[in-house]
């Protein structure tokens, strides 16, 4: 029977909102790059090879020893108190103080943006964004029907004078969000970092406003450079800021390991939408965690994984000089997993991911950052997941397909596209991601139009 078939079949059957949700450009991406001839530059993978098998066997050997009936059995909904003793000791190393009673351990960090946006939004319901956001968020808030409106940023992460603008133009019609949703260190997928001044202004105009912030941090640890601004968490000290957190980045995603911190109403119907959707986090996984921060080498693994992903970063980098063409522009990330690269406006990086992949590269497209359609110029480029010659090779075959599309657009309309303006020799300044700006779109089109 064929699929168009099967779908009438069913069709009636579906939620309206079902209509809305998209399917996640990334997971659609992972299904075609698990072939192995192709180098993925698409996933947020973690180099999950590093970790150290005897580690691993340790901490299952101990459970098995120790726990075994308890680990194989459902536990309580917000968390074991042993794993949220964990989570307090990676935020206080990130500087932030918690207490246990605040935080819910979940499913992942995908399982918070899911059970906020179900906390909190009904259909039509404003959700702020950044312009780029987290591509994974873009299901959720689709399937819930949120109305998303997204905020451009900068090299100093979400434009906090763009955001008042946009709160002020919402009031005017009615409308008041429910919450910001923000990555403000080295942001998935712009790699940028929000400086200390923005998070201050940010977490003030929450406190204006009365407006949930929503701070999704899962490569805060993962820094190669300059100081770390104070999270919002604990800049705002969890009355308006409620905090993601997973162990997925600086341990393994495949535990499945992510938590919560929200004020106590709030998470009391966090709780009740958990309840709904799976009980209980896998308790084995949290016994994991917990038998793996015992051993004490937490923060030395951590250690490691900086040092190989800056290595990685930097080839990235390196390779993106040589290989891209000097109309695109790239940021310079000083920590999390991912370069946003931006092109000239006349390629389309939807139909450019066809031709890389054709050649055995893949990337994700700038257009699934956005819910409007925009960012079609632009893709991110993953550094942690694959070595250094893959790294090297994947760029020069994307620079290829880039660099042919951009000789046939001079051929075809005779104009020699724009050259990008030098970049800007990156600030060491406190806490802020050394980058090249974002391109503004006003800004690309002047230049564009130059000679
Ligand atoms: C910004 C951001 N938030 C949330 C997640 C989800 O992480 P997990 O569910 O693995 O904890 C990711 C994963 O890549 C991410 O980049």
């Amino acid at each position: 029977m064929s699929f168009s078939r099967d779908l009438e079949r069913y069709a009636g059957l579906f939620a309206s909102r079902t209509r809305v949700m998209k399917s996640s450009a990334m997971r659609d991406l992972m299904a075609i790059t698990a072939r192995p001839e192709v180098i993925s530059l698409a996933g947020g993978l973690p180099d999950t090879s590093t970790f150290p098998p005897e580690s691993f066997a340790a901490a299952t050997r101990r459970i098995a020893e120790e726990s075994c009936a308890r680990a194989l059995q459902y536990g309580p909904t917000e968390g074991l108190e042993e794993t949220k003793a964990c989570i307090a000791e990676a935020m206080a190393a990130e500087g932030m103080r918690i207490d246990p009673e605040d935080v819910i351990v979940t499913t992942g960090g995908q399982q918070v943006i899911d059970l906020v946006t179900k906390t909190l939004i009904d259909p039509g319901d404003v959700v702020i964004a950044e312009g780029p956001t987290y591509p994974g968020a873009v299901p959720v808030f689709s399937s819930y029907e949120a109305d998303v409106v997204q905020v451009d940023m900068d090299s100093e992460g979400m434009r906090i004078d763009l955001l008042e603008a946009t709160l002020d133009r919402l009031e005017r019609d009615g409308r008041r969000p429910k919450f910001v949703y923000t990555v403000p260190s080295f942001q998935n997928p712009a790699g940028v970092t929000m400086s200390a001044p923005r998070r201050r202004r940010l977490v003030e105009v929450a406190r204006e406003r009365e407006l949930l912030i929503l701070e999704d941090n899962p490569y805060g640890l993962l820094r190669y450079e300059g100081e770390a601004p104070e999270p919002l968490y604990a800049l705002d000290g969890g009355v308006y800021v409620m905090y993601l957190g997973t162990f997925s980045k600086t341990l393994s995603p495949g535990i499945r390991l992510g938590w919560v911190a929200a004020p106590a109403p709030v998470l009391e119907k966090i709780n009740l939408g958990k309840q709904a959707t799976d009980l209980c986090t896998s308790t084995l996984t949290q016994l994991m965690v917990s038998a793996y921060f015992e051993q004490g080498r937490w923060r030395d693994y951590v250690a490691s994984l900086v040092d190989l992903y800056r290595d990685r970063r930097d080839t990235m980098l390196d390779a993106l000089a040589e290989h891209f063409p000097p109309q695109a522009e790239w940021t310079r990330p000083a920590g999390g997993l991912f370069v946003w690269a931006t092109l000239p406006d006349f390629i389309d990086t939807t139909d450019l991911l066809a031709r890389a992949l054709r050649e055995n590269v893949a990337f994700v497209p700038g257009e699934a950052a956005y819910l409007d359609g925009r960012g079609r110029s632009s893709m991110r480029l993953n550094f942690s997941g694959c070595g250094h010659d893959e790294i090297r090779e994947g760029i020069r075959r994307i620079g290829e397909v880039i660099t042919e599309q951009v000789e046939l657009y001079g051929t075809l309309t005779g104009e020699r596209p724009a050259l990008r303006e030098p970049a800007p020799e990156p600030a060491p300044e406190a806490g802020g991601a050394s980058v090249v700006a974002l391109p503004d779109r006003a800004e690309r089109e002047r230049r564009a139009q130059r000679p």
